[in-house]
């Protein structure tokens, strides 16, 4: 039996099956609830309950804290419902800059380390076919068993070949994959274009907050701001845990170099003794908050692990920084049950 989801201020209601995610009758249905990770990692698809039966179990605590469930907050990835529901959720504009997502066949070009624990792996697009999307989101390779695996585009739209930036990760089955086994020239098959996190139009300044690999979709932003003749002051604050986890250093060094609005802050929270004695220590988001008196006129875009986003967003929204004005995208630290 199914039941009617409303959408409070928007005065639109869709059909929900028992066996959808609020978020999968939603999309079934053409209305544009935003998300990024749709696993309960980033927050994005947060909405309130104002009444009926929601069930929403799997999530990230830095995605929804106890207190904002207790006050009737749910992630619509990650929510069913055993009863007709009115919601509170801002839904996206109907003119936000995002490309409808295909599946495609794709094959690998290139695999070459970035670190000790970093590929960067090329992508190329059947024939002389280009995948257009939005800088900043991610793509999902589909698995044999259809289990996906989702990963920030690191390259800017206008260039042929899809980048991405893979972290081992520590008994993950997909990254160990790609680091003992995957051969170039190899095919497999994703989804994209997916996600939210875009640059959003403005003349206030940007601070970019990355923890590790969270600097991809940053990467792909500022290489197509760079295109764009975009010239928004910018910081990018890159933080690692020492130097041998930090990548694309002359990249970023560069960008500063060739462009006065460009200004590049890697930080270390656990640094090595041997290790460049220049570069700022602590964690990431200190360094940022050292660096402002107020956050009051600036947008903020944070990638990376739940913990360095929502520490992020707490310090800067203490210190003047307009909420909407915080964009995130924590997807690519899927729970542990999604282990990459
Ligand atoms: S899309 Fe629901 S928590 Fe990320």
């Amino acid at each position: 039996m199914s039941h009617k989801v409303f959408i409070q201020s928007e005065s639109i209601s869709f059909d929900i099956k028992p066996s959808q995610t609020i978020l999968e009758a939603a999309i079934a249905a053409g209305i544009n609830i935003p998300f990024g990770c749709r696993n309960g990692g980033c927050g994005s698809c947060k909405g309130k309950v104002l009444s009926g039966e929601v069930f929403c179990e799997e999530y990230q605590q830095s995605a929804m804290t106890d207190e904002e469930k207790a006050n009737g907050s749910t992630l619509c990835c990650q929510s069913y419902v055993s009863s007709d529901v009115r919601l509170e959720i801002k839904l996206n504009k109907a003119n936000d800059p995002l490309h409808e997502s295909k599946i495609t066949p794709v094959r690998v070009e290139a695999l070459t380390k970035l670190s000790h624990d970093v590929m960067k792996m090329l992508l190329k697009l059947p024939g002389n076919s280009t995948l257009k999307f939005t800088a900043g989101q991610y793509l999902e390779f589909i698995m044999a068993d259809g289990s996906r695996r989702a990963f920030s585009i690191a390259s800017p739209p206008h260039q042929e070949l899809i980048e991405l930036h893979l972290r081992l990760i520590d008994g993950g089955k997909f990254t160990n994959f790609v680091f003992e086994e995957m051969q170039e020239k190899s095919i497999h098959r994703i989804e994209a274009p997916i996600g939210q996190f875009y640059l959003r139009d403005s003349e206030k300044p940007i601070i970019f907050i990355s923890g590790g690999t969270g600097f991809a979709p940053i990467k792909s932003v500022i290489e197509d701001m760079i295109h764009r003749d975009i010239k928004r002051t910018t910081y990018l604050y890159q933080g690692v845990r020492a130097e041998k986890d930090l990548y694309m250093h002359e990249l970023c060094l560069g960008w500063q170099k060739e462009h006065q609005h460009i200004h590049y802050i890697p930080v270390f929270s656990e640094p090595e003794k041997t290790d460049n004695q220049s570069i700022r220590t602590g964690l990431v988001h200190q360094a940022v908050l050292d660096d402002f008196q107020s956050f009051e006129n600036y947008q903020a875009y944070s990638c990376g692990a739940p913990i360095v986003v929502q520490t992020a967003f707490n310090a800067l929204v203490e210190k003047g920084l307009l909420e909407d004005e915080f964009f995130a995208d924590a997807f690519t630290f899927a729970p542990p049950k999604n282990k990459i």
